[in-house]
């Protein structure tokens, strides 16, 4: 993975293949942003015109390369487009900046060492600057011939992604500075871990498979663990998981991972849908549906990840991740349409469609975190294509049974730069789920699928516990063109989120 430094070096002195500086969109064409002081001067100041006329404007997601001026150490200097203004105070909002540092480390795959000299404006924009970086040089190869073999050897159309990024414009003294350095090297080395997962085969990844790597992070970083294997989960009567699983040759996990801190007061809990391949079961995806489906797990990466984020930052919180793993297969031994399962909570459902599955999975998991009696519950799942057509493939829905928190939750996926959207639960949308035999079906109407979903998981989370559902369907996985710090694939959607949550939870405003 990248390497981050702090820097104090001046640009012109540094030795690195390239120099990145930023261009804000300036109502008259682009503005050189601060941090390129130096550049800027080696043009006598005419930089912004140099970039005008190579066609830059300064919008979001643009790149313009040019000759670092004679004198330079490096030879490159890389403007990249913040598709903003600055803000009253001279300053950039947080996730221009990480778009920003985002695409230029993307752009700079192949190159060993590169300066950012980003407008940099306190600890906040260093952060985002340095998030940007890690999750932009992202790149997953371990598939691809020469990909993971020896140390430096990469596949052969593959770049290795950027060696070491210098932040400047920093103080690498200061603790502020510091900190948000290394929060942004937890947060970023860990989403890129969920999305490792996300992008790892789905003949590779199975629930037992995900459980050991569940097993071998806890070990490093001192989590505790406990696997519910298909022997435990069918002694404890955990119908959700084993029939979604049942079909499958690779048998289904409940994966407990508990992050535990000598000084908390709070306690919340994350339940990840966990399905390593949704063929859809009995009720078979048609081709054109299935071929992304080893994004089934990304909740569950999404909560492995954030629990050992919570981890690396020490945060005086009890975090506890929930992962309901279990692969969605046809055969003779798979859920059949019309089958009735007796839940881990004593509900039992119809199952009409085998391919609503994640909601199973989920009640089980929400169960049984609700045991705990946590002060909050977050779960999250690539749940819905109802949800994808409501809020495209970016925006990630946010439901809850208290409308406070659904707010708390929703501003705290903003806040960290994931766009989210509130949604909500339609009271007579449960009718849908009633069912001729048992206390209830697992789906109901078409309209409003997402949120119907949602009512569905609400009857599994204990009386009293504040709950929100995160479905993640429309973000998880990046179908089209990579664009800012996003890749192509798995994307590591709710990491930040969760991990926020998590942070407020610690200072006391959750829960
Ligand atoms: N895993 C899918 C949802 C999904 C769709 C995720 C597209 C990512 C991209 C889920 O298990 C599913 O199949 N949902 C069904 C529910 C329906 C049968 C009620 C759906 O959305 O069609
Ligand atoms: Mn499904
Ligand atoms: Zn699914």
């Amino acid at each position: 993975m990248t390497a981050l430094t702090l820097s104090t070096a001046a640009a012109p002195g540094l030795r690195a293949d390239a120099i990145v500086i930023g261009v804000a969109k300036g109502a008259k064409g682009p503005v050189v942003a601060p941090g390129a002081e130096a550049v800027d001067k080696a043009y006598d100041g005419g930089l912004a015109g140099v970039l005008e006329t190579l066609g830059a404007s300064g919008a979001e997601g643009e790149l313009t390369k040019l000759p670092a001026p004679a004198g330079f150490k490096a030879p490159l200097v890389v403007a990249v487009g913040l598709g903003t203004e600055p803000d009253a105070e001279g300053g950039f909002d947080a996730e221009a900046l990480r778009k920003a540092a985002g695409t230029a480390a993307r752009a700079l795959a192949g190159a060993k060492k590169a300066a950012f000299a980003l407008p940099v404006d306190g600890a906040g924009a260093l952060e985002a600057i340095g998030e940007g970086v890690l999750l932009g040089a992202y790149s997953f190869d371990a598939y691809k011939e020469n990909g993971g073999q020896a140390k430096g050897a990469r596949a052969k159309n593959g770049k290795a992604p950027l060696g070491e990024a210098a932040l400047l414009g920093g103080k690498p003294r200061d603790a502020a500075h510091k900190g948000a350095v290394a929060r942004a090297v937890a947060v970023g080395e860990e989403l890129n871990r969920a999305r490792d997962l996300v992008n790892t085969p789905p003949n590779d990844l199975t629930p037992d498979s995900f459980a050991r790597i569940v097993q071998a992070a806890a070990k490093e970083h001192g989590l505790k663990v406990q696997v519910l294997d298909e022997k435990a989960l069918t002694k404890g009567g955990y119908g959700g998981i084993l029939g979604v699983g049942g079909g499958s040759a690779a048998a289904p996990r409940l994966v407990k991972v508990a992050y535990t801190h000598p000084d908390a007061e709070r306690h919340l809990a994350f339940v990840g849908k966990g399905i390593t391949y949704d063929s859809g079961g009995i009720s078979l995806k048609p081709a054109g549906h299935n071929e992304t489906m080893k994004c089934d797990m990304a909740g569950a990466a999404a909560v492995f990840a954030a629990v050992v984020a919570a981890a690396r930052l020490g945060l005086e919180a009890n975090v506890t991740g929930w992962l309901a793993l279990a692969e969605n297969m046809p055969s003779g031994s798979a859920v059949r349409p019309g089958d009735v399962l007796r839940m881990y909570s004593g509900k039992t459902v119809e199952v009409l469609n085998t391919d609503a599955e994640g909601r199973l999975v989920l009640a089980d998991a929400l169960w049984a975190a609700s045991q705990e009696e946590p002060d909050a519950i977050v779960d999250v799942a690539t749940l819905t294509g109802a949800m994808m057509v409501a809020l495209g493939s970016r925006t990630l829905g946010v439901l809850a049974n208290d409308d406070a928190f659904r707010t708390t939750v929703y501003e705290a996926a903003e806040e960290t730069g994931e766009p989210a959207w509130p949604m909500p639960m339609p009271e007579h949308l449960t009718k849908g789920l009633e069912s001729q035999v048992a206390d209830m079906t697992n789906v109901g109407e078409r309209w409003g699928g997402g949120l119907l979903a949602g009512l569905f998981l609400r009857e599994f989370v204990g009386e009293g516990i504040s709950w929100a559902h995160l479905d993640i369907a429309g973000p998880a996985f990046n179908e089209g063109a990579p664009f800012g710090y996003t890749p192509k694939g798995g994307t590591g959607t709710a990491v930040r989120t969760l991990v926020r949550l998590a942070e407020l939870t610690a200072e006391g405003e959750l829960g």
